[in-house]
């Protein structure tokens, strides 16, 4: 049987994170956190001084960059950065805004493509970014879209910030969750836009539990299907 995949799409601080690591945990498959990829090309150019928005140096930038997925003992997801964990450093609200900026280069997108489809054919996922049922992964058998307003995007990724310790306005966050709403849903290339056979969750509407309901289900189905075809 192959393997199944979950994507998971939407913006920023949908919840789409927390719900695929408690599905992933759930059901036993891999979550993978593919903005953290994204992230990881930010940060590098932030801290080699180039400028995100430069495609032309940002490409001539990724050969010098290996990316790795590892998981801890806890299956919690680690990002490699040539030879260096930076899990925490690409949490910086400034690497959001360059993950966002480079993520729009067709370059560093096809980069990423294989270490992302790589993770699907070896395990089952719950896999969440922005093009996984559109681009990455068009065969996954389940396909959620999750979605939530602008405002209550920012208040959740501000409540997080501050709970790291971070030094953030709520105003800003808002700011920041637009403008990245703005480059993400407008870019050429895999624009975020939820598949058509994808499943849109509005979650200002529902909340956590009822999401995660949902989404189990949809996994459910699919899992019986596949026991019935076998
Ligand atoms: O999910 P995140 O906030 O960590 O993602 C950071 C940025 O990476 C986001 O603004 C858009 C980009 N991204 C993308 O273009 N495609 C993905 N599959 C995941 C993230």
């Amino acid at each position: 049987m192959s393997h199944v995949s979950v994507a998971l799409d939407g913006p920023s601080g949908a919840g789409k994170s927390t719900l695929a690591r408690m599905a992933a945990k759930h059901f036993g498959f891999v979550y993978v956190d593919t903005g953290a990829l994204y992230r990881c090309i930010g940060l590098f150019m932030l801290r080699n001084g180039v400028g995100t928005e430069d495609a032309p140096a940002v490409e001539s930038k990724l050969k010098d960059i290996h990316v790795e997925l590892s998981y801890d003992s806890d299956g919690v997801q680690r990002m490699i950065l040539n030879g260096e964990d930076v899990s925490e450093a690409i949490r910086e609200p400034r690497v959001s805004m360059a993950a966002s900026a480079v993520s729009a280069i067709p370059q560093v997108r096809a980069f990423l493509l294989e270490t992302q489809r790589d993770m699907a054919r070896r395990y089952d996922v719950v896999m969440d970014g922005r093009d996984i049922g559109t681009v990455v992964l068009p065969e996954a058998q389940v396909k959620i879209f999750l979605t939530a307003s602008a405002t209550e995007r920012a208040r959740r990724r501000y409540r997080e910030l501050v709970d790291k310790g971070m030094d953030v306005s709520f105003e800003a966050t808002l700011r920041d969750i637009e403008a990245r709403d703005k480059n993400d849903s407008t870019r050429d290339i895999a624009p975020l836009r939820p598949a058509e056979d994808s499943v849109v969750i509005d979650t200002t509407e529902y909340g956590l539990e009822d999401s995660f309901e949902f989404i189990c289900k949809a996994v459910e189905r699919k899992l019986q299907g596949n026991r019935d075809s076998e």
